[in-house]
């Protein structure tokens, strides 16, 4: 045996001393030359990028000892050609400009991924004829694909996704008839996919997902027919799904989503019997859902939400075992939900609201037992809420609102003791409300059980959900009172006790919730007075309405109750007051000194309006003017000293006050955009043609700023900030009369708005998300680190971070309103904004960057999620401590990708580990102890780096995974 062996190499050691020879004897001149050659292209390119990426190749040298060949990211054939050039994800910075192409004819492979090159691929690129492989992806290159690729003949793998590239896709690639492998994907990429890409038979895997892509898909995709991988999904591909897809019957994932495709579904779609995903979500596409789907047991993901689909459901998918997230939301789907989906063992995620399903609720949904979410709202279902349906004891997040069903909510919903979400409101239930489902719930932080039949009184068991911030109980016919006990839930946000039958006393305790924000008592029977406590400061109320009760006396002109219009009081015969549409309350203590600013809007009036100078007028305005002269000598110091004390005008045209007066005609309403938390905002277009947003901050009670010259530096230095996510502040004024600051006008509204507009929230995609969140990010390195003194903003929220046309985020709003305002020294008045405020707030007022740091966190969940990130936050912080471990365990076993703004397709690619960074990293940002949160350098540095495409399994990744020690 050994005997014949040595035969059989023989002749291999022989060709291989031969080639020696030839290559010692016939030119050694030559062959040394051609190799240095090689090197010295080698070391010109090394010389050629930034010095720091040189010092990443130390092994390129002419004085090392090793061969060329052994070089980092070289290798050779064995007459030493260089055939492999792989330099991936070893941080490199530089262009391709210096890189001598004619210099590697041999070159079979080269790759780039995972650096920072810039600048466009040289069209030489189409000399190295024997490349199989390119991998240039994840890098910055710009520019166009060169159509000189066309003639890489032998190429089988062209990745060079995720990059800046932009033009349209050459013809030319339709010559590498060998390409087995193309990503284009995650450029800029636009005009048509060039015909001749069809007729690529080899293709196995074509991604162009995450471009710009137009015109439609041809009949000839289905000359493809190797293809496994197909993702065009997220371009504007318009016209049907040509019918010929069908033939695809290798394909595994096939991706369309987020595209203007139309027309029906190919019935020949029923023969892509391997599909582990499909997705057509986000399209105009009509027509049923492919039958077979599912049919051989492997399809993971299916995704058909938001279009015009009608029918049934393929019934293949009743017993889909393999299933794992389902998307059906916002279609016409309709048929008895009980005959289509049997007990889905593996399925997470399932939402099939805004259909037309009818029937029963089923129990099997309660065998499914890693259900996470289920979300049926706005059906027909009718029938009970099936009490089995509590064996899913994973359930997270449950909605069956906007139904039909009827019956009493089931005692047994107390075992789902992970809930966070239930919403059962808009349906037919009636009874009492169980007092028993609220025994160990304390995960539920949302429950909606609005507008039903319920009776009874409001069990005072609800205050065992202490983690509850959302309740919503309105338009049902609750009677009783208010229980007392709901003081304990702490964290409560929102209150809807409307349009119900509840008699007694508002519980005084109400007006001092530490985090209530919208309450709502209207239509009720509640008697007796407003409590003292609803006038107490500091409070978290943004919103109250006590519309039609039975309350009386005096409506306390406080805070809450300042500048609210009258529908949210009206309907009280008892009420009195100062406020539109109240007689005055006969007791003389009425007035105090809260009251300034309707002085002020009352006094212009006067001025304004001398037609309106009825005797009533003029004996108003005599008090309020009397009023004003008693102010103390102090204030009218002040008030001198602040004239014209503030005017840095950094905008050259020179803008004055009366200008600003003039172009919003006196602060007319027509010129009103908004409102923030110290100021309302105006849109002020200039003769000139500039446009500027105005903010008008509120007067306040006490002029007095304590640190005159720190607040001018910072103005100063806002001015003088240039960057680009940075609003561009034009400057201020402050006299006696008003206060305002003067910035750049953005279009494109704020972050709050576009989250909660769904149809905005669609447009902003992940990628546009995470570039809001570098931008940020980016601004506020800049302010704590490179503006000198450095800027703190201390009140980061999602109001404040404006978008311009192009979707990049500016900073705006920065301490200066409420510095213009603060309260002298007693400091309590600063607290940021509600939710964003890091926990140390509560017992410091010292003012340092980590409090930017925290909010950047929250703001960067915000956006991720797609809403606050409330339950995350209270979760995270209770699952610090052992108490709370069933809490806690809940949370850390909790998907990331159910916690992910659900309103868009599921990230992909790079995009995944982006999201996985970011996550992580605002975690760490959130960190109770400030000592332990990054620097917003460090969050900078670590969200710039550029990330490999994950291969991952992304529905796998938990948030305990991410969590860096966040407890102390
Ligand atoms: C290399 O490519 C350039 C541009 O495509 C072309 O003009 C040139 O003739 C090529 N050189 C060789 C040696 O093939
Ligand atoms: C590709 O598909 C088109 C339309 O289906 C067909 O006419 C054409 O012959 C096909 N080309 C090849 C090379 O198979
Ligand atoms: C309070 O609820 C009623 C209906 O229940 C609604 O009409 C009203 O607008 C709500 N008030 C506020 C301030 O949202």
């Amino acid at each position: 045996m050994s005997y014949s062996r040595a035969i059989s190499l023989l002749p291999m050691h022989l060709a291989a001393v031969m080639a020696l020879l030839v290559v010692a004897s016939s030119s050694y001149t030559t062959a040394a030359s051609l190799s240095n050659d090689e090197a010295a292209a080698l070391l010109r390119w090394k010389a050629s990028l930034q010095n720091q990426s040189q010092s990443l190749l130390p092994s390129w040298d002419v004085g090392s000892n090793h061969s060329y060949c052994n070089w980092a990211g070289i290798a050779c054939d064995n007459t030493s050609r260089i055939t492999h050039i792989v330099l991936n994800s070893i941080g490199l910075t530089g262009t391709l400009f210096s890189f001598s192409f004619s210099s590697f004819p041999h070159l079979i492979r080269f790759e780039l991924h995972n650096n920072s090159f810039h600048g466009s691929i040289p069209a030489q690129i189409g000399n190295l004829s024997r490349l199989y492989y390119i991998d240039f992806s994840s890098n910055h290159f710009i520019g166009k694909v060169p159509s000189e690729l066309g003639s890489l003949r032998n190429l089988q793998c062209l990745r060079l996704n995720k990059n800046n590239l932009s033009g349209s896709i050459p013809q030319e690639l339709g010559m590498l008839t060998l390409v087995w492998n193309l990503r284009l994907s995650e450029n800029n990429l636009t005009g048509p996919i060039p015909t001749s890409v069809w007729n690529l038979t080899n293709l196995v895997r074509l991604k162009l997902h995450d471009n710009h892509l137009s015109g439609s898909i041809p009949t000839s995709i289905g000359n493809l027919t190797n293809l496994t991988n197909l993702y065009l999904s997220r371009n504007q591909l318009s016209g049907p799904i040509p019918h010929s897809l069908g033939n695809l019957n290798s394909l595994t994932e096939l991706s369309l989503s987020s595209n203007k495709l139309s027309g029906p579904i190919p019935s020949e779609l029923a023969n892509l019997t391997h599909l582990q995903i499909f997705s057509i979500g986000n399209n105009k596409l009509t027509g049923h859902l492919p039958q077979n789907l599912c049919l051989d047991g492997s399809l993971i993901r299916l995704d058909a939400a938001n279009n015009n689909l009608t029918g049934n459901i393929p019934k293949s998918l009743r017993n889909c075992n393999s299933l794992f997230r389902v998307r059906l939301e916002n279609n016409q789907l309709e048929g008895n939900l009980q005959e289509y989906f049997g007990v889905l063992p593996s399925l997470d995620y399932m939402d099939l609201s805004y259909n037309r399903w009818f029937g029963k609720l089923s129990e099997k949904w309660g065998q499914s037992k890693n259900l996470t979410k289920l979300g049926i709202s706005n059906n027909q279902l009718t029938g009970n809420i099936p009490p089995d349906l509590a064996a899913a004891t994973k359930l997270h997040f449950l909605d069956l609102s906007s139904n039909h069903l009827v019956g009493e909510i089931p005692k047994k919903l107390r075992e789902l003791g992970l809930l966070f979400h239930l919403n059962l409101s808009n349906n037919k239930l009636s009874g009492n409300i169980p007092a028993e489902i609220f025994g160990t719930q304390s995960s539920l932080k949302n429950l909606d059980l609005a507008t039903n039949n319920l009776i009874g009184s409001i069990p005072r068991e609800i205050a065992n959900c202490e983690n509850l911030q959302n309740l919503n109980l309105g338009k049902n016919q609750l009677e009783g009172g208010i229980p007392f006990e709901i003081e304990k839930l702490q964290f409560l946000q929102s209150l809807d006790l409307g349009h119900n039958n509840l008699m007694g006393e508002i519980p005084s305790q109400l007006g001092k919730m530490p985090r209530l924000e919208k309450l709502n008592l209207s239509h009720n029977m509640l008697s007796g007075s407003i409590p003292s406590s609803f006038g107490e400061q500091p409070t978290s109320l943004t919103s109250i309405d006590i519309s039609y009760n039975n309350l009386k006396g005096l409506l306390p002109n406080t805070k809450i109750f300042e500048d609210v219009p009258y529908e949210v009081y009206r309907g009280n015969d008892g009420l009195c007051g100062n406020q539109t549409g109240l007689i005055p309350c006969s007791s003389p203590k009425v007035r105090n000194n809260a009251d300034k600013s309707r002085t002020k809007t009352n006094l212009v009036l006067l001025v304004v309006v001398p037609l309106v100078g009825t005797l009533f007028l003029v004996v108003v305005g005599i008090f309020l003017l009397s009023k004003r002269v008693v102010l103390k000598v102090e204030s009218e110091i002040q008030v001198v000293r602040n004239e014209n004390l503030f005017e840095i005008w950094s905008y050259d045209g020179k803008i004055v006050y009366k200008n600003i007066i003039e172009a919003t005609e006196d602060f007319n309403e027509k010129y009103y955009i908004g409102r923030g938390g110290y100021g309302t905002v105006y849109k002020a277009k200039f003769s000139s043609g500039l446009v500027v947003a105005v903010k008008k901050t509120h007067p306040s009670q006490d002029d007095n700023l304590v640190d005159l010259k720190s607040f001018r530096s910072e103005i100063r230095a806002l001015t003088e900030a240039r960057h680009r996510n940075i609003i561009k502040l034009y400057g201020f004024c402050s006299n006696s009369h008003r206060s305002f600051l003067i910035y750049e006008f953005l279009e494109g509204g704020s972050l709050e708005n576009k989250l909660s507009n769904k149809e905005e929230a669609l447009r902003f995609d992940w990628g546009k998300r995470l570039n809001a969140i570098k931008g940020v990010a980016s601004g506020l390195c800049y302010m704590h680190h490179e503006c000198s003194p450095s800027i703190i903003h201390r009140d980061i929220s999602s109001k404040n971070i404006l978008f311009d046309l192009e979707c990049v985020a500016h900073i705006s709003d920065f301490g200066t309103a409420r510095l213009l305002n603060l309260h002298s020294s007693n400091g309590t008045s600063f607290a940021g904004t509600f939710g964003y405020a890091a926990p140390e707030l509560a017992y410091t007022m010292e003012v340092n960057a980590k409090l930017d740091v925290y909010s950047f966190g929250i703001l960067t969940l915000e956006v991720l999620l797609g809403k606050h990130p409330f339950d995350l936050i209270s979760s995270l912080s209770s699952s610090c401590s052992s108490f709370f471990s069933s809490l806690s365990s809940a949370f850390h076993g909790m998907l990331l990708i159910d916690v992910l703004d659900n309103c868009l397709p599921p990230p992909e690619d790079q995009m995944v580990e982006e999201i996985v960074v970011t996550t992580k990293l605002a975690f760490a940002c959130v960190n109770t102890d400030p000592h332990l949160r990054p620097s917003m350098r460090q969050v900078y540095v670590e969200l710039s780096k550029q990330r490999p495409s994950s291969e991952s399994s992304f529905h796998t990744i938990t948030l305990g995974q991410l969590l860096v020690i966040n407890c102390i």
